[in-house]
C-alpha cells in the first residue's frame, strides 16, 4: 500500500540529490513500527545499523553482533516495506575472513533479511571486499572517520582526522571507494572542515554523523533522536523529542490508575450479552 505520495527512494535517487544540491536525510532503525514511521514521514534512508547491538541488546560495543541479528531485524524493516532504502550494515567478522565469506554474507542480508545495500566499515584495508560485493550487484555504502568495529584499533570512540596524517588517509579512501563503485559514504566523528573537503572531493552522497553541516546529508540513531534513551548521547546528537519522559510519565500514570483501581474502567471492559447476565448473579 502507497505510504505517501512519494517515489521509492533507489541508490539513482540518491545520485541525484547529490547533483541536484538536495540534502539527504537517514535514520538508523531497527523494527517494523519505526520503518514505518520514518518512511511515512519522508526519510530517505534507513540503515539497519550495527548499532543495535548498544542500543537495543545493551552491550558496549557494536563488537558482539552477528549475522543472525542482522538479518533478523532488516528482516522487520523490510516487512514495513518503507519507501526509504533499506540498507544492512555488515557486522564485525562478517567481512574479515575472507572475500568468499564477505560476499556471501552480503548475499544473505539481501536474500534473507531482504536489505536493497549493504553497509561496512574501513577504507584501505576493505578495498576488495568491497569491490567483490558490488561484483554481486549488490550496492555498497562505504563508512569512513570513527569506525566503531575497530574501537580496540583505534583506542576508543574519538573523533578521526584531526590531524594531517590522518585526515589525508580519509580523503583518499573516500576518492578510492568512489572508484570502486561505493553510492554514498557514511562519515563518522571528523572535524566539519575534513567532511566539507571530501563532500567536495567526490561525486557520490556524503552523509554525516558529527561531520559537520557541509557533508550531502546527515543520520542520526532513531532512539537517540527521538531521546527514548537518557543515557550518555555524543556531542553531535540532537534530541527532537523527549520520548524518555513521554513514556515515563506514561508508565507512571499506568501504575497509578492500577492502584486507584481506576484502570481499567468500564470502556476498556467486555460485558456479559443481556441473557447470561442473570445466569451469573
Ligand atoms: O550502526 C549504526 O547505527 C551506524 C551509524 C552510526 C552510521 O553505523
Amino acid at each position: 500500500m502507497p505510504q505517501l505520495d512519494r517515489e521509492k527512494i533507489t541508490v539513482l535517487t540518491l545520485k541525484k540529490r547529490k547533483e541536484n544540491g538536495e540534502k539527504i536525510s537517514a535514520v538508523t532503525s531497527y523494527d517494523y513500527p519505526s520503518a514505518k514511521i520514518a518512511s511515512k514521514a519522508g526519510i530517505d534512508i534507513i540503515l539497519v545499523g550495527d548499532s543495535l547491538g548498544m542500543v537495543l541488546h545493551g552491550d558496549k560495543n557494536t563488537l558482539k553482533v552477528d549475522m543472525d541479528d542482522m538479518i533478523y531485524h532488516t528482516n522487520m524493516v523490510a516487512k514495513a516495506e518503507p519507501l526509504s532504502l533499506v540498507v544492512s550494515d555488515m557486522p564485525f567478522q562478517s567481512y574479515h575472513i575472507s572475500v568468499e565469506k564477505a560476499v556471501e554474507n552480503a548475499l544473505k542480508l539481501v536474500k534473507k533479511g531482504g536489505a536493497e545495500a549493504v553497509k561496512l566499515e574501513g577504507g584501505r584495508r576493505r578495498f576488495k571486499v568491497i569491490e567483490a560485493i558490488i561484483n554481486a550487484e549488490i550496492p555498497v555504502m562505504g563508512h569512513l572517520g570513527l569506525t566503531p568495529q575497530s574501537i580496540n584499533r583505534l583506542g576508543g570512540y574519538k573523533v578521526q582526522g584531526k590531524i594531517r596524517e590522518r585526515a589525508k588517509e580519509i580523503i583518499q579512501d573516500a576518492i578510492e571507494l568512489e572508484k570502486i563503485g561505493v553510492f554514498a559514504l557514511v562519515l563518522e566523528s571528523i572535524p566539519m572542515e575534513l567532511g566539507k573537503k571530501i563532500t567536495e572531493k567526490v561525486s557520490i552522497p556524503t552523509i554525516g554523523i558529527g561531520a559537520g553541516k557541509y557533508c550531502d546529508g546527515q543520520i542520526l540513531v532513531f532512539y537517540d533522536l527521538i531521546g527514548f534513551t537518557n543515557l550518555y548521547l555524543p556531542k553531535f546528537v540532537r534530541k527532537y523529542a523527549d520520548m524518555h519522559s513521554v513514556v515515563y510519565d506514561a508508565l507512571k500514570k499506568y501504575i497509578d490508575d492500577i492502584k486507584k483501581e481506576d484502570f481499567p474502567g468500564d470502556k476498556e471492559s467486555y460485558h456479559l450479552n443481556k441473557d447470561i447476565d442473570e445466569f451469573l448473579k
